[in-house]
């Protein structure tokens, strides 16, 4: 039986196209600051997100470390959602290596200007210094959840009036565009620094982009630099990027389109519950089994997903599944809640 896998939307391989592209890239060494593909990448990232700059990293983990260097010193603290992946899924890295602590702003992942607020700690020798925001948008295990943008400017002028940075997680901000129909330059304008990939919904193999002013981009690449992410003849998958950004943006809405029909079939079905489905995350809450076990039976069948909670399955929907496997996928699953 064919295997429908729903685990994640960064397990999609490269297109023939996009192969095609990346062969044929021209490159340089881009530690030296030589690699055409490279630097057209990260201008052709900097206009798309109207800032001054933009520096490709080999990861969103390590766009968003940098995020979290470039804004702050060693025991500062930095207000996030819940579940951020930043403090999340991170391997604990903002402590090893950026030394800040983390505040969690509301419940659930998405959170309000009151609510960060809430988190700003007073300025005294007892508390850590509060320096940035960070928001993640879409947000992941929030079940990829577009951040209201009007919330969003809340959030960034309570923010500018405590003198806090504020940073996007946009691993997946192409979602919310999207999903929303807002350029990803209004996505992007309440934001002093960016991190966005390429090897997610947009399905290149590699790559990232760390987004900001020029300054902050110079300091980028020394913590770059720092992490180990100087790469070489890069351009191959910069080729990569630049072929998903041009060819694989309008088709994210078909991501969206077979997440809702997997929920749709899945919603009302005995033993389950659902949340939102704003882009191509869908959470499936079970009422009964763990979802470790329901992952386990639903794999001898066909179908990979992740349990992301005691009782949380996620399923993501991309580039190289259609809409017939999704919804072929979701009936197993209904038929295995039931049972
Ligand atoms: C919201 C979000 N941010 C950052 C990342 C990290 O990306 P990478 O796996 O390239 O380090 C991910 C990965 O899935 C993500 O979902």
């Amino acid at each position: 039986m064919p295997v429908c896998d729903l685990r994640s939307d960064t397990l999609t391989r490269p297109t023939p196209a996009m192969r095609a592209a990346m062969a044929a890239a021209a490159v340089g060494d881009d530690v030296y600051g030589e690699d055409p593909s490279v630097r057209a990448l990260e201008e052709r990232v900097a206009a798309l997100l109207g800032k001054e700059s933009a520096l490709f990293v080999p990861s969103g983990t390590m766009g968003n470390q940098i995020g979290l260097l470039v804004h702050t010193q060693p025991g500062d603290e930095v207000i996030i959602g819940e579940g951020t992946h930043c403090a999340f899924y991170e391997s604990g890295a903002a402590s090893a290596w950026a030394g800040v602590q983390f505040a969690i702003a509301g419940r659930g992942g998405l959170f309000t200007a009151d609510e960060m607020l809430e988190a700003v700690k007073p300025p005294q020798d007892h508390f850590p210094r509060t320096r940035l925001v960070v928001v993640e948008n879409t947000h992941n295990r929030a079940g990829g959840r577009v951040f209201p943008q009007a919330q969003i400017e809340q959030i960034a002028t309570a923010a500018r009036a405590n003198g806090l940075g504020l940073h996007l997680d946009g691993a997946r901000i192409w979602n919310a565009s999207a999903a929303t129909g807002l350029d990803v330059a209004a996505l992007a304008a309440p934001f002093d620094t960016l991190s966005v990939c390429f090897s997610k919904g947009l399905g290149a193999p590699v790559g990232s982009a760390f987004v900001g002013s020029r300054e902050h981009v110079v300091r980028a690449h020394r913590f770059r630099k720092m992490l180990g992410g100087g790469m070489r003849q890069a351009g191959i998958l910069a080729a990569g990027a630049l072929h998903a950004l041009e060819h694989h943006r309008a088709r994210l809405l078909d991501d969206h389109a077979a997440a809702r029909a997997f929920a749709e079939i899945l919603r009302g079905a005995p033993g389950v519950e659902l949340g939102p489905v704003d882009t191509n995350i869908v959470l499936v809450q079970s009422t009964g089994l763990p979802a470790v076990e329901l992952a386990q039976r639903a794999a001898a069948e066909g179908v990979l997903l992740n349990a992301t909670g005691r009782r949380t399955l996620r399923a993501v929907t991309h580039l190289d599944l259609s809409l017939d496997q999704v919804k072929r996928a979701a009936e197993t699953l209904r038929q295995l809640f039931g049972a």
